[in-house]
């Protein structure tokens, strides 16, 4: 082992650890090396209900279009609540939800299998069937959770948009999907303040033909206007519904849900998972890096737009029968305590946030985490973007107690699960490692050429097998899927991040190596802040870099040149611009900065020079090769140029 910190599992974590000691993790994964076939398969074999059993465990002959598990028929409803209401579960809380403004409610798996079959029939009340699409855009309660499992239930599609998203990027995602259906709410209580997401769907919905019905929960109560033919409120249509509504055996390869992403085009992705495949892997990656047991209060403070709210909040968790907690709000409402009395509250035991979220917290003090007796917790985890050492040891001392292993998990939308993660009974931590592969998880750093980097330089990381959570295409263009993530060498995974191994074997993740910015976690393309921007008629052109920021990561920073003839007011017009962004795409995409200039730095072909404003952005100095510099002097006028908003 390096010199680095080193932090060992307790004996007491270790005996008790689903996954015990480094031999454990040694001989699952070796096992996975050997045959990944078997080992997957039983798994499947002994982690998830089959209505038919399957009789090939991967079919890769049309890499890189995966198919597992060929031939067998389950449903991912069914396994996340039907199967767990014939054992000692059947009573037990799957969702114990906390509504900003404090209300609670307790939904055990009995009672979440008659919510979600009611909603099922609701859904096949407004004639929904297996094949079609439906888009949910809710605020985080349980009803998000409810829809989600009542479109996999009968084999409807579902696309979660986050309740962040402005109308605007509702609207492609509508269109793209051809969904029949909105689920969505009046509106969800964030910072005390009422979001009004109907206003948005109703915005969205006037381009959108093929969407047929729109059904309403109320959450909030406010006035939402209702089309007569097209809206329907949850409950009038959930009222007198029939409570049986059997899972539909479905193929291991349906399509369970797209959820959209950034790419490095202003068009988001739609990513495509399937059924059996995705949840057995999800299923396993919450045994073996949250340790579940029967016992836990397990809470992801993730939202369920996103694919950690997926895969860690909905699908994961309750096929393993866990106990989820379910916040709606901000972390700082009424008090930046918030987050830490919920953990008292309900004695969670198992808490997985952003480091973000962590470095935000960090700021407001020790005081609010110490007002609370966080004994309860026993593992805390961290996605979404690299934590920084800082970050890692207050969370490990100041909310673990020194007691807590950290579960550091690198994976993307793209891998449904986790691929890098220590199993905390086994691996010994180093803040800012997301340690060792999973079981199943071959990554390799390598050049541009795909040759490996010696352990301990910097390089592309690559994923060498299929495994079952992959993404199976994107919506409606396999082209662009086969060139996204299997072109830049030639038919191997691409992840897009650059990562270094060092001589323990353990990843460092780096950071994005293509055009797309990493903003609290959340994964924004510069192309599509671009061309939010270049729509706002003042503009001529902008290019966008990810600017390092101590809370958020990175933050929005983008050079604009404005068309000829604009006299507006550069503070006022910056302010305009921001907001802009925030409609065109959502809140979370606001920049931080708007720059203004002349013209920006481009090669001789025309292209920006995005490295460059990176520079300047970063240090506000430039150095590096400008050879191919259209015009030397836009450099020094843009790093001299101080924010002018
Ligand atoms: O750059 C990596 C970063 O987030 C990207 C995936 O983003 P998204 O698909 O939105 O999924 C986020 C939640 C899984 C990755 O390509 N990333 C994610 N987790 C980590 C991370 N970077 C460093 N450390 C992590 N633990």
């Amino acid at each position: 082992m390096s010199q680095e910190a080193i932090y060992l599992p307790s004996p007491e974590f270790v005996s008790q650890a689903n996954v015990k000691g480094m031999e454990g993790y040694r001989a699952l994964y070796q096992q996975a090396l050997d045959d990944p076939e078997k080992f997957w398969g039983n798994l499947a074999e002994t982690e998830l209900h089959w209505f038919q059993k399957f009789d090939k465990v991967l079919d890769w002959s049309e890499a890189p279009f995966a198919k597992w598990f060929v031939g067998g028929k389950t449903n991912v409803c069914y396994n996340c609540v039907d199967r767990h209401l014939n054992t000692d579960r059947k009573n037990k809380a799957a969702i114990i939800f906390e509504g900003e403004p404090g209300d609670q409610r307790v939904i055990t798996y009995q009672e979440l299998h008659r919510l979600v079959s009611r909603f099922a029939n609701v859904l096949k009340g407004r004639g929904l069937q297996a094949g079609d699409r439906s888009i949910i855009y809710m605020p985080m309660i349980p009803e998000a959770a409810i829809a989600m499992l009542a479109c996999a239930r009968i084999g409807v599609i579902h696309s979660v948009v986050f309740g962040g998203f402005s109308a605007e990027a509702l609207k492609t995602r509508i269109q793209d999907l051809n969904a029949q259906v909105v689920i969505t709410a009046d509106g969800g209580w964030r910072r005390a303040k009422e979001v009004r997401l109907k206003d948005a769907v109703d915005e969205a919905v006037k381009d959108c033909p093929s969407v047929a019905n729109v059904i309403v929960y109320k959450r909030t109560g406010s006035a939402v206007p209702m089309d007569p033919h097209r809206d329907h409120w949850w409950h009038d249509l959930d009222e007198g519904v029939s409570e049986d509504c059997p899972a539909v055996p479905l193929d291991s390869e349906h399509p369970l849900y797209v959820l959209y992403t950034s790419g490095t085009t202003g068009k988001p992705k739609g990513i495509l998972h399937t059924t059996a495949g995705y949840l057995l892997q999800a299923a396993m990656t919450v045994k073996w890096v949250f340790d579940m047991k029967e016992q836990d209060t397990y809470w992801c403070s993730a939202d369920i737009g996103w694919v950690t709210g997926h895969s860690y909040i909905v699908y994961g968790p309750l096929a393993v029968g866990a106990t989820n907690i379910m916040y709606e709000g901000a972390p700082d409402t009424p008090a930046f305590d918030r987050w830490w009395r919920i953990i008292d509250k309900y004695k969670v035991s198992i808490f997985y946030t952003s480091p973000t979220a962590i470095r935000a917290l960090i700021r407001q003090g020790d005081h609010w985490p110490k007002a609370h007796n966080l004994a309860s917790l026993r593992l805390l985890g961290s996605v979404g973007e690299p934590i920084n050492p800082a970050a890692w040891e207050w969370y490990h001392s100041v909310i673990g107690k020194n007691r807590c292993p950290i579960v550091d998990t690198w994976w993307q939308t793209e891998t449904g699960a986790i691929m890098i993660a220590p199993m905390p009974g086994a691996v010994p931590l180093k803040p800012g490692s997301g340690t060792l592969p999973m079981p199943g998880v071959v990554p390799e750093i390598v050049d541009l050429k795909g040759n490996p980097v010696p352990d301990g330089n910097e390089g592309y990381m690559i994923l060498h097998k299929p495994w079952p959570s992959m993404l199976r295409t994107l919506w409606g263009d396999p082209d662009r899927y086969k060139e996204a993530y299997w072109s830049k060498l030639e038919g191997i995974y691409f992840t897009g991040d650059a990562a270094r191994r060092d001589k323990d074997g353990y990843y460092w993740i780096l950071g994005r190596v293509d055009d797309v910015m990493n903003v609290s976690g959340h994964r924004l393309s510069t192309m599509e802040v671009e061309s939010a921007l270049v729509r706002h008629p003042h503009v001529a052109e902008a290019a966008v870099v990810g600017k390092p920021h101590e809370i958020t990561g990175q933050a929005v920073c983008c050079f604009v040149t404005l068309k000829k003839g604009v006299d507006q007011k550069h503070d006022e017009l910056g302010k305009e611009l921001r907001q802009w962004v925030a409609h065109e795409i959502g809140a979370f995409a606001r920049p931080e900065e708007i720059r203004f200039t002349d013209v920006l730095p481009k090669t001789r072909s025309g292209k920006i020079m995005r490295r460059l404003l990176r520079e300047i952005v970063t240090s506000n100095t430039v150095g590096g090769d400008v050879t191919t510099l259209e015009d030397m002097s836009v450099l020094t006028r843009l790093a001299s140029q101080n924010d002018e908003d």
